[in-house]
């Protein structure tokens, strides 16, 4: 393990003005994604949406990309890697080796993350396609007596095997332990439950002698249930969601870049750049979107390659505007001029 690399390239993923674009949405969820927009879910469609959010300008706020396995091996339309395009902008490739959720036995409407088998071999191959860092996604629910703590604790040590064998491939792990924002709970138990799960995380890094300093924890940001009657401020969640990490997260992390987990475009934007007002924290705080940085573009885009141009440019905004939460520096009058 070369954890001087590590450490860079963690730091890079970070970088003041910068944050992550998720890219690694399976076949399944692009097809859930391009339904909206009528747009036919091909292995073209897929490479070509890709490829333009790739040569859009507002790679110049996002640092590294994750990517799906069919694109870290797919070809731009004139048969230059995808992977050389995200380089080209300066952004380091990366890529989701989670094979999604499975049923957790003996744990009625809990789940765990699969894809431990065969992949410290898997790792080899993608750090020789490119890859720099890679993600995997733990999913926790909240509910009437769930999460469980064999939940919890099953996926945590799931993460950590995963975060291990990463470092040991000289890949940098993303740990997701991503709790939910789908059901009526109120703000405290979502901040009660992201503290059980990043308490429980952290304990098993620790025994599985995984180096924090070449890591990135990507978090669920402590909000309202999408269905609580109780619904909080920007500054509520932007306080209580660095409380918790303040009380879980060791300054050794050199960042975290949140999910954006369903909430709207410019929540994701606005609770992020409160966080970074708050003031010195331990760690950097930036972005790991898929859709709070995707719905945008897409919808754009709608299939047409005459809406390419204005499908970069949607991207390059919520890129630019995110990468300014990032510093604490982004306002609202920024999306109204934008509009
Ligand atoms: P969202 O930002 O859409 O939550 O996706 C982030 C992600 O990578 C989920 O694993």
């Amino acid at each position: 393990m070369n954890l001087a690399e590590l450490n860079r390239v963690a730091n890079a993923l970070v970088a003041p003005g910068k944050g992550v674009l998720a890219a690694d949405e399976s076949a399944g969820t692009v097809k859930k994604r391009f339904d909206v927009i009528g747009v036919e879910c091909t292995e073209d469609n897929r490479r070509d949406y890709r490829e333009l959010l790739f040569r859009s300008k507002g790679m110049a706020n996002i640092s590294g990309v994750i990517l799906f396995d069919e694109t870290i091996r797919q070809k731009a339309k004139d048969g230059t890697p995808l992977v050389k395009i995200i380089e080209a902008a300066g952004t380091l490739p990366g890529i989701k080796v989670d094979k999604g959720v499975k049923p957790l036995p003996f744990c009625p409407g809990e789940v765990i993350t699969e894809g431990l088998d065969g992949l410290g071999e898997r790792l080899a191959e993608y750090r020789g396609l490119g890859a720099k860092f890679a993600k995997w996604r733990a999913v926790i629910d909240i509910g009437a007596g769930i999460p469980s703590y064999a939940c919890i604790n099953a996926n945590a040590h799931a993460l950590v095997r995963y975060a291990a064998l990463c470092q040991s491939e000289d890949i940098v792990p993303i740990v997701e332990p991503e709790v939910l924002m789908d059901g009526d709970h109120d703000i405290d138990r979502c901040a009660e439950v992201t503290e059980f799960a990043l308490k429980a995380l952290y304990e098993q890094l620790y025994y599985a002698r995984v180096k924090l300093e070449g890591t990135v924890l990507k978090p669920n940001m402590v909000v309202p249930g999408k269905k609580s009657a109780k619904q909080a401020s920007v500054a509520e969640v932007a306080e209580k969601t660095i409380r918790v990490l303040k009380e879980c997260v060791p300054a050794a992390v050199p960042g975290i870049a949140f999910l954006s987990g369903g909430q709207s475009d410019v929540d994701a934007t606005a609770r992020l750049d409160a966080m970074n007002k708050i003031g010195p924290l331990p760690w950097k705080v930036s972005f790991s979107y898929s859709r709070a940085l995707q719905a945008a573009p897409q919808k754009a885009w709608s299939g047409r390659l005459e809406n390419v141009p204005a499908a970069q440019a949607a991207f390059a905004h919520r890129a630019r505007m995110n990468g300014l939460a990032s510093l604490g520096q982004w306002k609202p009058e920024l999306e109204q001029a934008a509009a």
